[in-house]
């Protein structure tokens, strides 16, 4: 008898780690049921990433759009348990740090349903990112831990976590940007004649810790347009920044350019071959220290210190004399090889299915 998995993904980021993951349990024949909740709806943070990566169309949409973290987590929630109870899962898989990860996670717990957590034991401390409290909560009460890093078996151990639920599998967003790279590059040769530039830089910012405020955020892009001067920054705006800074946005520089979300190969080509990507993203951190594209992050603090000491991640901050440093070293400096990193090497997705399909974890 097969493992039924069933997947919960909610928000772009979740979409390419659980593509990996479903591909290997189909190559095991699992029975799968996949659950959208419907916390990115939009077609560009959504139904681009279905299409490209090779989801099916979910089962069940539970679509509850935008909200308070209270009212989304409760939406999520209470739509849910009904499918989770209908469906009769043997496991549930859930994803990274978003609020349908936590939600989900409580529900299944509370119902005696096991869970798996992707991505499990990643820490910023820094509560005062909503991802952390997602975090620290999912990965106390879920049943089975994925951990991409070997920092995350330590923090995980200093919560209390029993190490017998810890597994080390390694990246699954890297078994996805491995699989999908050769397409990426095909991709790049037009999208690069279309953009008119050999030389570029990436920009991508959503945290609202950056992205809120107006005494954050105006700075940051007035230090953007002034380095956009010296290479040319391609800056795809996420809804959160672009429903906050239309018009702000709309006066910029020119060679700050403001574009739509990109679709996942069109964002992997231009993070590959940029040279410099400025960003608060986590996933982004990662994936340019696997292609070795330095990145510069406009945060205090990462949830993935590998890619630190591993990687070619650097912390700037809010500090804008050290950014201005950090890109021009960036621009002067010649791409070094990456260091390995243990397990980032394509496989992580088979090895969460070998366990999911051979474990029987007692809740
Ligand atoms: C969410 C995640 C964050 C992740 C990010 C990736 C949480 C707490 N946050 O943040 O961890 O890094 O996704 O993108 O789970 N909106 C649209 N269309 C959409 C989705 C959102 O217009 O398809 C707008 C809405 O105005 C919404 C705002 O963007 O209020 C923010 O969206 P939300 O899902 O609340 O948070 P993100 O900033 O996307």
């Amino acid at each position: 008898m097969t493992t039924k998995t069933l997947h919960v993904v909610g928000a772009r980021p979740n979409f390419m780690k659980a593509a990996a993951v479903h591909h290997a349990l189909a190559f095991r024949d699992c029975e799968q049921i996949l659950v959208h909740t419907g916390q990115h709806y939009d077609a560009l943070m959504s139904d681009v990433f279905f299409a490209t990566l090779g989801l099916p169309k979910p089962d069940e949409s539970l679509d509850v759009g935008s909200g308070s973290h209270a009212q989304q987590t409760a939406a999520i929630m209470s739509r849910f348990e009904p499918v989770v109870l209908a469906r009769k899962p043997d496991i549930v898989l859930v994803y990274g740090d978003v609020n349908s990860t936590v939600a989900a996670t409580l529900v299944c717990s509370k119902l005696g349903i096991r869970v798996g957590h992707v991505e499990a034991g990643l820490r910023s401390f820094d509560r005062s990112m909503p991802e952390e409290i997602n975090r620290l909560l999912t990965d106390q009460i879920a049943d089975i831990l994925f951990t991409p890093s070997t920092d995350a078996a330590d923090n995980l151990a200093r919560e209390g976590i029993a190490g017998d639920k810890v597994h080390f599998v390694g990246n699954v967003m890297i078994d996805t940007l491995i699989q999908f790279l050769p397409l990426a590059e095909e991709v790049f040769l037009a999208l690069r004649t279309e953009l008119g530039l050999e030389s570029f830089g990436l920009v991508t910012l959503h945290r609202p810790s950056n992205v809120d405020g107006e005494h954050t955020f105006l700075p940051m892009l007035e230090v953007l347009e002034e380095l956009s001067c010296e290479l040319p920054l391609i800056f795809p705006v996420h809804p959160r920044t672009c429903h906050r800074w239309s018009e702000r946005l709309s006066r910029c520089n020119p060679n700050l350019r403001i574009i739509a979300p990109l679709g996942y190969l069109e964002c992997l080509a231009l993070e590959k071959y940029a040279r410099v990507v400025i960003t608060d993203s986590g996933g982004m951190q990662e994936e340019t220290t696997y292609l070795g594209t330095p990145c510069l992050t406009l945060r205090e603090n990462t949830e993935r210190p590998i890619t630190l000491t591993l990687g070619t991640n650097k912390l700037v901050g809010r500090d804008w004399r050290l950014l201005r440093e950090r890109f021009h070293e960036s621009l002067a400096n010649d791409r070094k090889p990456r260091s390995p990193i243990p397990l980032w090497d394509g496989k992580a997705s088979e090895r969460i299915a070998e366990i999911v399909t051979t474990s029987k974890v007692e809740r």
